[in-house]
């Protein structure tokens, strides 16, 4: 799939976003190596900080069913993701994450460059 599809199938799984606090609607469509597909949403809550993101929701999908960090080759998100999500971008080594920016057009990076010099767990 391109980065153009699977923004195109975030932005159509951001209309089932809970978002009655914020009214913001996002998407994320997860795509493995071996093709299977995951959608997500932001899913917020009364106690704010609590929400999720829809990057989140759809990693956690993933993992859900077995799927590892190295197993995914993209993503898809309605918009730019935030700085937490990166984190969670660079975790899952993705090797493609693709969003539309502000001016509609399609943005397709690899984590690195969403996250330059990105933390890492020292090893014990
Ligand atoms: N949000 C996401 O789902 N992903 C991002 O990368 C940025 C922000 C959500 C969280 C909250 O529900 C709403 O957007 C407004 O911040």
């Amino acid at each position: 799939m391109t980065g153009q599809d699977l923004v195109t199938r975030a932005e159509a799984a951001a209309a089932n976003a809970y978002a009655p606090y914020s009214g913001y609607h996002v998407g994320a469509t997860v795509l493995t190596k071996d093709g299977r597909i995951y959608d997500g949403v932001n899913v917020e809550n009364a106690a704010y900080p609590l929400g999720i993101c829809a990057e989140k929701t759809a990693i956690a999908k993933a993992a859900s069913e077995g799927v590892r960090p190295g197993d995914v080759d993209a993503i898809g998100i309605t918009a730019s993701p935030c700085g937490g999500c990166r984190q969670w971008l660079h975790e899952w080594r993705f090797e493609r994450v693709c969003f539309r920016r502000e001016d509609g057009t399609i943005a397709e990076h690899a984590p690195a460059g969403l996250l330059p010099e990105t933390w890492n767990l020292p090893k014990p």
